[in-house]
């Protein structure tokens, strides 16, 4: 499962990818394909546990995710990318059907 507690035992990497959401942070290891990291914050998503089940994209009332390419990664080569998570209302839907508990939501 994702680490709840990212923000402490990560450290935030710039990642120069246009495939990518440009103000969703990615919180490191980042080396791809391989390891492509935690993206988001407020809604974060564990690119390497993700298997693009996409069951988030199905079930978010407020459509924050999208999909991104990730070509070559192990589990998946599309991810669910938090694009629009400033619009999350905190259902934590999305974390109940992930069926690898992949996210991790913060209602702060
Ligand atoms: Fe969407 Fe709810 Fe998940 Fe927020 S908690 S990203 S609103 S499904
Ligand atoms: Fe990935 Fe889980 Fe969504 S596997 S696509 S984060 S439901």
């Amino acid at each position: 499962a994702i680490d709840a507690n990212f923000e402490t035992n990560r450290e935030r990497v710039e990642v120069d990818d246009d495939a990518f959401a440009d103000d969703v942070a990615v919180w490191g290891p980042y080396d791809p394909p391989e390891k492509q990291g935690i993206h988001g914050t407020h809604v974060a998503v564990d690119f390497d546990i993700c298997l693009a089940d996409g069951a988030c994209l199905e079930d978010c009332p407020v459509d924050v995710f999208t999909w991104v390419d990730t070509p070559g990664h192990p589990e998946s080569e599309i991810k669910a990318e938090p694009t629009h998570e400033d619009q999350c209302i905190d259902c934590m839907l999305c974390v109940d059907v992930c069926p690898v508990d992949a996210i991790d939501v913060d209602p702060g």
